[in-house]
């Protein structure tokens, strides 16, 4: 069985990442799964963008909680990547949710927490992908595992994948601590000691971001569950697919 293809913000190798561009592309190249980044809107309202602040991927500038969603609105998250993408606005979370209704892929909401904390996001997303059945399909995923586990106490029944840079010494012993079904390291620490300790320990392994051919062929041989990266359609094509 080989690796679990996730798009990476979508495709973001090829589209503004976390845009429903990105997100569609991801979708027509076949992927089998997506990773997305939230943040949470002064008016409470879950968006799709990976840093707190707007800088990097808009025309403007200033933390994502500082806007209500109407305010964010108004900014151009596509032209920073191509001119092509011009007016590209941020998604919501329930407009990406709507857009995956029907796919039956793995769809991997990452919690952004740090530096910037949103009270009661934990809550919100559970209600969020109950609403749109996503129960079955989801994992979410987050460098603060304190939110992971505030998470899990919401709904113990949803799978979270513990996001770490390190080496880590049986890593699977500490998942299982925190009842994590999955964990999601940096990939340059994916070594057989790890891989065959989490498959003893029924931990699955989503390992990120692999770009480079030469590397997804490796991490897949290696034995992974998951291979999340930017080029969806390279992953695909190392499976055949
Ligand atoms: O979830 C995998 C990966 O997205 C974690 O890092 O910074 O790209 O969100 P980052
Ligand atoms: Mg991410």
């Amino acid at each position: 069985m080989m690796a679990l293809v996730i798009a990476h913000r979508g495709a973001s190798g090829y589209a503004p990442e976390n845009t429903m561009p990105a997100f569609e592309k991801a979708l027509d190249m076949g992927t089998e799964g997506i990773e997305l980044d939230v943040h949470m809107t002064a008016d409470g309202e879950i968006v799709v963008i990976h840093d707190h602040t707007i800088d990097r991927t808009s025309n403007g500038k200033g933390l994502v909680k500082t806007f209500t969603l109407d305010q964010i609105k108004e900014f151009d998250f596509g032209s920073w990547f191509n001119p092509g993408f011009r007016g590209i606005k941020i998604p919501t979370l329930g407009e990406v949710l709507e857009l995956l209704k029907d796919w039956e892929g793995l769809l991997n909401i990452e919690i952004k927490s740090g530096p910037i904390f949103y009270e009661g996001i934990e809550d919100k997303l559970i209600d969020m992908i109950k609403e749109y059945n996503f129960e079955d399909r989801v994992i979410f995923s987050s460098f603060n595992h304190y939110s992971l586990r505030d998470l899990k106490a919401i709904a113990p029944s949803v799978e979270i994948g513990l996001l770490y840079m390190a080496g880590l010494v049986e890593p699977y012993q500490y998942a299982k601590s925190l009842g994590a079904e999955a964990l999601h390291p940096l990939y340059y620490n994916i070594v057989p000691e790890l891989v065959e300790g989490c498959k003893r320990n029924g931990i699955k392994l989503n390992p990120f971001t692999v770009n480079d051919i030469k590397e997804i062929e490796m991490i897949m041989a290696a034995g992974v569950d998951g291979i999340i990266t930017d080029y969806p359609d390279r992953a695909l094509s190392v499976k055949g697919n």
